[in-house]
């Protein structure tokens, strides 16, 4: 998606339609003024005869018929100023992106000073938020339709009312563009059908991007995983037909090795998790091909990280596998070892994440890793405890994690901390061996998980990030706020944390 910044007039704008903004009990902004005095009072009209709602995202589409130099107008309330952020700000622009998108390729966006206003007068992060909102709006879901049932993209963005001449925004610009592109493509992924997406093939792709954005590439083969000792993760995948990969993308950074920081960002993988023996209950099943949701994460957002540059070395480790019950899986009550020695007492084959995580993590320390910080769809009790939107964060290292919740709020993406304090433990302990994999209750399902990776890690600052319930949108009611289904969660706030780091 192509981005230009214009201080233009808007009879200069050359585009499909225009996107204009209005935000609840507030006059209309500079430039949909002039539009308003253009189409002859109309906008002003649908909004006091309530026609265009006040509420939030609510989208009214009117032709210009003419009188403007695009062929429509879209009217996208914000709601109340007080309540904008980053995150409402490209819900609001992705909706009507795709509403868009059929009939304009060419979108124009009035960021008008109100919105700069309420995202605390921050330029740069409000052209962030209608760059990348615009651009989630291009993720596919027509892959495997004969006929396309939302066809379009939007190919270029022109953003009004900022000067291109103001330093650095055309750079961010750009940079929100990639950004946009890397959460669409992660959309794109999680939406894709197990056996048309399966390890090898997530793993090719990988590879594809690796080479052409300049990253380096490996993918171990399950017997270099078993070289390994990575007994951890192939316990997961023995009960699949499909063999495992563990992708590995290395960016080198520029800054020397003066810091002596190497982030490791590591992506749970799984293409399609069925439970294993501890088989999942058919109903929901299906959105179980999401399971590498952490994966594709990682691998899009080093994609762009190789693209930008930071000082900073950044390592991404994926392993990716099926959860299947096959003759040969895991049983309940197995022992395996995993990489870093420790014994492992499978009590449930459906937390799987941990087991793939927990070799992954020990591989990343194995290649230098000093910081590490995983993105997994974990456990189904984070969106009891958070919600939706929410991604859970849990961690050894304040300062790390500060950093982590900073990125994300560059990245308007949702996040809150849950603790680990020392009783949490206790859900390790195992009569066989020295942890087992899963707590016999509910309590704490995502905290537990933490903990176990926690054994993975050593004293290296780590943040674990459970988007179990952030990867998918599917809670009702809340489709009007966010687009419904896959939404890249984590992607671009990944993408930021290595540039926070760095300082
Ligand atoms: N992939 C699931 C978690 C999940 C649930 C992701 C719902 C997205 C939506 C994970 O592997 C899993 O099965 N977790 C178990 C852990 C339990 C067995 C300790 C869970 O959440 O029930
Ligand atoms: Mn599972
Ligand atoms: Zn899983």
């Amino acid at each position: 998606m192509d981005v230009a910044l214009t201080a233009g007039e808007l009879h200069d704008l050359e585009a499909d339609a225009l996107v204009l903004v209005h935000f609840t009990g507030e006059p209309l902004g500079p430039v949909a003024a002039a539009a308003d005095h253009a189409l002859g009072g109309l906008l002003q009209e649908v909004r006091t005869s309530g026609e265009a709602s006040p509420d939030f995202p609510s989208r009214l589409v009117v032709p210009t018929m003419g009188r403007l130099p695009v062929a429509r107008v879209a009217l996208v309330a914000l709601g109340p100023a007080a309540l904008l952020d980053g995150y409402r700000l490209r819900n609001a622009l992705e909706l009507c992106g795709r509403q868009l998108k059929r009939t304009a390729a060419r979108v124009a966006v009035a960021l008008e000073p109100q919105v700069v206003a309420a995202l605390g007068g921050d330029r740069a992060a409000a052209l962030r938020g209608v760059v990348e909102g615009l651009g989630c709006a291009n993720s596919e879901t027509d892959r495997d339709r004969a006929t396309p049932r939302h066809p379009g993209t939007i190919a270029s963005v022109v953003v009004m009312g900022l000067s291109p001449d103001e330093p650095g925004l055309e750079q961010v610009a750009r940079e929100a563009s990639l950004l946009g592109a890397a959460t669409a493509t992660v959309r794109s992924w999680q939406w894709r059908p197990s056996n048309r997406f399966t390890p090898q093939m997530v793993a090719s792709e990988a590879v594809a991007l690796a080479r052409e954005t300049g990253l380096e590439s490996q993918v171990l083969e399950p017997s270099e995983m078993a070289s390994l000792g990575m007994g951890s993760l192939l316990s997961v995948a023995r009960g699949s037909h499909e063999p495992a990969r563990l992708i590995v993308l290395r960016y080198r950074g520029t800054g020397g090795a003066a810091s002596g920081t190497e982030l490791a960002l590591v992506g749970k993988g799984i293409t399609f998790d069925s439970g294993g023996i501890s088989l999942k209950p058919a109903a929901g099943m299906a959105t179980m091909k999401a399971d590498m949701s952490g994966g594709a994460a990682v691998i899009n957002a080093m994609g762009v990280i190789a693209q930008l540059r930071p000082s900073i070395p950044v390592i991404g480790v994926v392993p990716l596998t099926e959860n299947m019950p096959g003759g040969r899986a895991t049983k309940p009550g197995d022992v395996v070892t995993a990489m870093n020695g420790t014994t492992i007492e499978i009590t449930n084959t459906d937390a799987e994440g941990r087991l793939v995580l927990a070799d992954a993590l020990a591989y990343a320390i194995r290649l230098g890793a000093t910081h590490l910080v995983d993105v997994a769809t974990l456990t189904g009790a984070v969106s009891v405890a958070l919600g939706h939107p929410v991604t859970g964060a849990m961690g050894n290292d304040p300062t790390l994690l500060g950093q982590v919740f900073q990125a994300a709020d560059r990245a308007g993406e949702r996040i809150w901390q849950l603790p680990m304090f020392p009783e949490h433990d206790v859900v390790l302990e195992s009569d066989v061996a020295d942890i087992k994999n899963a707590a016999e209750t509910r309590a704490a399902g995502s905290i537990n998980g933490a903990v176990f990776l926690r054994c993975f890690v050593g004293e290296r600052p780590w943040v674990h990030l459970d988007i179990a319930g952030a990867a998918w949108n599917d809670q009702p009611g809340l489709a009007r706020l966010a687009h419904k289904g896959p939404t890249g969660a984590m992607t671009r706030t990944l993408i930021h944390l290595p540039f926070v780091i760095a300082g």
